[in-house]
């Protein structure tokens, strides 16, 4: 049943089936009713909205009161910039569409399928976003799937644990656990917290396996410049590692190393999508380690498993790293890697990968990368599974 036709005002409706009780068949009775009266055809994402969704979101997207809707759920604000910047608008057709569940969220968001089109929730979302108006916010789409060696141009609230480690002979396993924090419209704040576990050789003097706690980081990232039209994302960040890590264990560098850095975004056709990281480490005890420039690139897609399922980003990083000294060589690594969300929330991903040295292949061996990826903005991590 494809019901295509509503009336501009049917806040009285819903109000009326909401005490009735009849919650999940609103959209279809609303629009039911007003079908049958000689209504125009509503076009706009507003008029649409106005029909299907301002019973319970209200005309200005902010929620109608609980003693109007009639059950104790919190319903979100569409004109916080905060809330409605966060993923990309084809997150919210899934749930217009589908209703809450497909994302978790209470079923008391109905499900819209066979009531609105596809075309027309797009339209609805396009105009829910008109809700904003704060254009400081980079909009969700510029949050594109975190790649495994490449920094996001996008600030995000979210925490990363990763694991690093070669595939070949004795060597070493490094962990990270990485914090970041959105700071209003364009800033993040992260903190990287490094853990390893090595072995060194018989002949060194602490030999056997170790762990430690590597050089912690604080890093400060702003999004200078963003466009939707254009697809792209410009962010500026500058990290500073903390020489917290024992050096003799081969946990730390010994001098405190700044990392300036610059990150782009860019959203291509058909969901691809590159980023790209360029920047330098510069220890300031250069007697302990040298300086280097790094550039690093991932390009990729995501795929979404029909009916907006689990979304696969299949990506590969290509990087390359040099010390800034004479008869310096380039190191160049290709790293194909997979990410895959596990929650039906979408918060919780993960991503695994190989890094394939190119060139030196005889003191650099292949490593695999790991990490698990929870944006505990969108809620628990034990939520909306
Ligand atoms: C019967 C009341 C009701 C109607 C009608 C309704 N919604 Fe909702 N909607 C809710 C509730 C309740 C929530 C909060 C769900 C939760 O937090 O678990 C919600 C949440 C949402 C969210 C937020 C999802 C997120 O990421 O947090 C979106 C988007 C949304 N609704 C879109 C729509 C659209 C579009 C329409 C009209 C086509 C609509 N809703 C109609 C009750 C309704």
């Amino acid at each position: 049943m494809v019901i295509r036709r509503f009336r501009p005002h049917p806040a009285g409706c819903g109000k009326t089936l909401l005490s009735a009780g009849i919650l999940l068949l609103l959209p279809v009775l609303c629009s039911a009713a007003v079908s049958e009266e000689e209504a125009t055809a509503p076009k706009t994402g507003r008029e649409l909205y106005l029909a299907a969704c301002a019973a319970c979101h209200g005309a200005d997207g902010r929620g109608q009161p609980q003693s109007m809707v009639g059950f104790d759920l919190p319903l979100p604000d569409f004109a916080d910039s905060s809330f409605i910047s966060r993923e990309p608008r084809e997150d919210w057709v899934a749930v217009s569409q589908l209703g809450g569940p497909v994302r978790r969220f209470s079923e008391l968001m109905p499900s819209f399928k066979g009531v609105l089109t596809t075309d027309e929730s797009r339209r609805i979302v396009s105009y829910i976003h008109s809700f904003n108006q704060d254009k400081s916010w980079p909009a969700g789409e510029h949050n594109l799937p975190r790649p495994l060696v490449t920094e996001k141009a996008f600030p995000e609230d979210e925490v990363v644990f990763s694991a690093s480690g070669d595939l070949e002979g004795s060597g070493s396993i490094a962990g990270k656990f990485i914090y970041e924090k959105r700071l209003g419209s364009r800033n993040q704040l992260e903190v990287v917290i490094p853990y390893a576990w090595s072995e060194r050789g018989a002949q060194d003097p602490v030999s056997g396996w170790h762990s430690g706690v590597g050089d912690i980081a604080l890093a400060l990232k702003r999004a200078f410049y963003h466009s939707l039209d254009r697809g792209t994302i410009f962010s500026a960040a500058a990290e500073f590692k903390l020489p917290t890590g024992d050096e003799r264990r081969g946990f730390g560098k010994g001098t405190p190393v700044l990392e300036p850095f610059a990150l782009f975004g860019q959203i291509l056709p058909s969901d691809f999508f590159l980023q790209a990281q360029a920047g330098m480490e510069i220890p300031l005890n250069t007697d302990k380690a040298g300086t280097e420039a790094f550039l690093r690139a991932a390009f990729g897609r995501s795929f979404s498993a029909a009916n907006w399922g689990r979304t696969f980003s299949p990506m590969v990083e290509l990087l390359a790293a040099r010390e800034l000294e004479a008869g310096a060589r380039t190191h160049w690594d290709i790293v194909p890697q997979m990410q895959v969300t596990l929650s039906r929330r979408q918060h919780i991903m993960m991503n695994f990968g190989v890094r394939l040295p190119l060139n030196d292949t005889s003191t650099r061996s292949t490593q695999f990368i790991v990490y698990l990826l929870w944006d505990w903005f969108d809620g628990g991590f034990f939520e909306g599974w």
